[in-house]
């Protein structure tokens, strides 16, 4: 099953769920969409919040998430480590969901940062739309009454669209920022004082102290080319101390794939393969390429 995702579409309109007849929705059902403003609610239910949020697409990337995604790959890290009064940043951790999952396995930790660069998303209600932008100021949802429509994954739609997104414009100053977390995620936060979240670049290194784990969950190897993906890599090596810990996740970008991840551990200024799933993430070999500058690599 291909999950929903805007960049594959030749016409990035959809119709609104709920919104057209039930019958017209049934025949036309792959032309429909979950109304995206689920987000906009603080109340809204995790399944819910997480189907909103695969309409969100920042930074050439998509926010897509689930639960219950890397029971494998968190198991590597809990099977391996002693986690108790572990550090661990979750970069491009999305909605939270999958940190989640892993914060309710960790037996004891210090702290766990949910990481991710585009963790905010501001709004603007105008003549009963919502228009979406991302961190630079460029609308890139438009939810009306019975469509929603992303103007940059199209020029067609750009064009269409862009007298109401003009129109928008006049009123940036009224629009508001939209935390990106699930609700879950936020009342865990509010709860517990250990998880916190940060927005942070992948291809910077995280900034000291180092922590004792980071983990990278379909980050790098959907998105990005392989010069990209190996500096993403020096960062998170040069983010880590030696003996801190990488927890890599590759699950593909379609349903069915079997989830492949690798642990690794910053040795002699290098990555060292810890332990995997059956299947190594297809960026092992650039992985293991990546050598500090800070150390000399063993020899
Ligand atoms: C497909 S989601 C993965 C979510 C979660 N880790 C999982 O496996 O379900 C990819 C996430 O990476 C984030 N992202 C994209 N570029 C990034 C960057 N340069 N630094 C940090 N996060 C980034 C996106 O915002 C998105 O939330």
């Amino acid at each position: 099953m291909r999950l929903p995702d805007a960049t594959r579409m030749r016409l990035p309109v959809r119709f609104l769920r709920g919104r057209w007849p039930a019958g017209l929705e049934r025949r036309l059902a792959r032309f429909f969409w979950d109304d995206p403003r689920v987000i906009l609610d603080d109340s809204a239910p995790p399944s819910a919040f997480r189907t909103a949020m695969n309409a969100i697409q920042v930074g050439g990337t998509v926010k897509v998430t689930r639960a219950d995604r890397h029971p494998d790959a968190d198991a590597l890290l809990l099977d391996n480590l002693d986690l108790t009064d572990a550090v661990v940043v979750d970069i491009g951790a999305s909605d939270g969901s999958t940190s989640i999952d892993l914060i309710r396995r960790l037996p004891a930790f210090r702290s766990y940062v949910i990481a991710d660069l585009f963790l905010t998303i501001e709004v603007l209600t105008a003549r009963g739309r919502d228009f979406f932008y991302d961190t630079e100021g460029t609308c890139v949802l438009v939810c009306g009454p019975r469509c929603v429509a992303w103007p940059t994954r199209s020029a067609l739609v750009r064009l269409l669209y862009a007298p109401l997104v003009a129109a928008a414009a006049r009123r940036a100053g009224d629009r508001r920022e939209v935390l990106l977390l699930n609700p879950t995620v936020r009342s865990l936060m509010a709860t517990d004082p250990r998880v916190t979240h940060a927005v942070h670049d992948v291809f910077t290194p995280w900034p000291k102290p180092a922590p004792d784990v980071i983990k990278v969950a379909n980050v790098l190897g959907p998105y990005f080319s392989d010069e990209a993906i190996s500096r993403a890599l020096q960062a998170l090596l040069d983010g880590l101390a030696e003996g801190g810990h990488l927890l890599l996740v590759d699950n593909g970008r379609y349903t069915g794939l079997e989830p492949r991840a690798g642990l690794y551990r910053r040795t002699h200024g290098r990555f060292a393969l810890v332990a995997r799933t059956s299947t190594l993430p297809d960026i092992n070999s650039l992985v293991e390429d990546v050598r500090s500058d800070e150390l000399p690599s063993a020899s």
